[in-house]
Protein backbone atom coordinates (compact mmCIF):
# COMPACT_ATOMS: atom_id res chain seq x y z
CA UNK A 1 0.00 0.00 0.00
CA UNK A 2 1.38 3.39 -0.79
CA UNK A 3 2.20 5.95 1.99
CA UNK A 4 3.03 8.48 -0.32
CA UNK A 5 1.59 9.07 -3.49
CA UNK A 6 3.73 12.08 -4.75
CA UNK A 7 7.03 9.85 -4.91
CA UNK A 8 5.08 6.08 -4.48
CA UNK A 9 6.98 5.46 -1.44
CA UNK A 10 4.96 2.33 0.30
CA UNK A 11 4.10 1.14 3.55
CA UNK A 12 6.99 -1.33 2.96
CA UNK A 13 9.53 1.30 2.31
CA UNK A 14 9.01 3.67 5.18
CA UNK A 15 9.29 0.01 7.51
CA UNK A 16 12.56 -0.75 5.83
CA UNK A 17 14.24 2.99 6.54
CA UNK A 18 12.58 2.70 10.10
CA UNK A 19 14.44 -0.17 10.71
CA UNK A 20 17.89 0.94 8.90
CA UNK A 21 17.19 3.88 11.73
CA UNK A 22 15.50 6.14 10.50
CA UNK A 23 12.94 7.16 13.09
CA UNK A 24 11.65 10.69 12.32
CA UNK A 25 9.59 11.82 9.04
CA UNK A 26 12.55 14.17 8.38
CA UNK A 27 14.84 11.36 8.35
CA UNK A 28 12.20 9.00 6.62
CA UNK A 29 12.27 12.22 3.75
CA UNK A 30 16.15 12.11 3.23
CA UNK A 31 15.92 8.45 2.71
CA UNK A 32 13.24 8.34 0.10
CA UNK A 33 11.72 12.12 -0.43
CA UNK A 34 8.52 11.06 1.16
CA UNK A 35 6.53 14.21 2.53
CA UNK A 36 8.62 16.59 0.80
CA UNK A 37 6.40 17.32 -1.64
CA UNK A 38 2.58 18.15 -0.70
CA UNK A 39 3.31 17.11 2.65
CA UNK A 40 0.02 14.56 2.55
CA UNK A 41 1.84 11.82 3.70
CA UNK A 42 3.53 13.24 6.90
CA UNK A 43 0.84 11.71 8.89
CA UNK A 44 0.74 8.46 7.80
CA UNK A 45 4.47 8.33 8.54
CA UNK A 46 4.03 9.45 11.62
CA UNK A 47 1.73 6.68 12.67
CA UNK A 48 3.90 4.29 11.14
CA UNK A 49 6.70 5.01 13.23
CA UNK A 50 4.38 5.76 16.28
CA UNK A 51 4.04 1.91 15.85
CA UNK A 52 7.62 1.13 16.35
CA UNK A 53 9.01 0.45 13.23
CA UNK A 54 12.19 2.06 14.33
CA UNK A 55 14.49 -0.33 14.95
CA UNK A 56 16.64 2.07 17.10
CA UNK A 57 15.59 1.29 20.69
CA UNK A 58 16.76 4.12 22.37
CA UNK A 59 14.24 5.98 20.11
CA UNK A 60 11.14 3.96 21.27
CA UNK A 61 8.70 5.54 24.04
CA UNK A 62 9.90 4.04 27.52
CA UNK A 63 12.79 2.22 26.67
CA UNK A 64 16.06 2.42 28.22
CA UNK A 65 18.60 4.72 26.67
CA UNK A 66 21.84 2.59 25.59
CA UNK A 67 25.20 2.51 27.75
CA UNK A 68 26.96 6.34 27.57
CA UNK A 69 23.98 8.42 27.12
CA UNK A 70 22.12 10.63 29.94
CA UNK A 71 18.95 8.79 31.21
CA UNK A 72 17.44 12.29 31.16
CA UNK A 73 17.40 12.23 27.39
CA UNK A 74 16.06 8.66 27.10
CA UNK A 75 12.83 9.39 28.91
CA UNK A 76 9.26 8.30 27.97
CA UNK A 77 8.53 10.01 24.67
CA UNK A 78 11.71 11.86 24.11
CA UNK A 79 13.48 10.99 21.01
CA UNK A 80 17.02 11.25 21.05
CA UNK A 81 18.15 12.89 17.79
CA UNK A 82 15.50 15.87 18.24
CA UNK A 83 17.15 16.36 21.69
CA UNK A 84 20.26 16.83 20.52
S1 LIG B 1 1.82 12.21 -0.66
FE1 LIG B 1 3.82 12.29 0.17
S2 LIG B 1 4.60 14.23 -0.40
FE2 LIG B 1 2.64 14.11 -1.31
Amino acid sequence: MYVCSCFGVTEQQVKKHAADGACTPRQIASACKAGTDCGGCVRRIQALLGRGDCSRRDHVEGRTPPAGVPATLGGRGTRLADAA
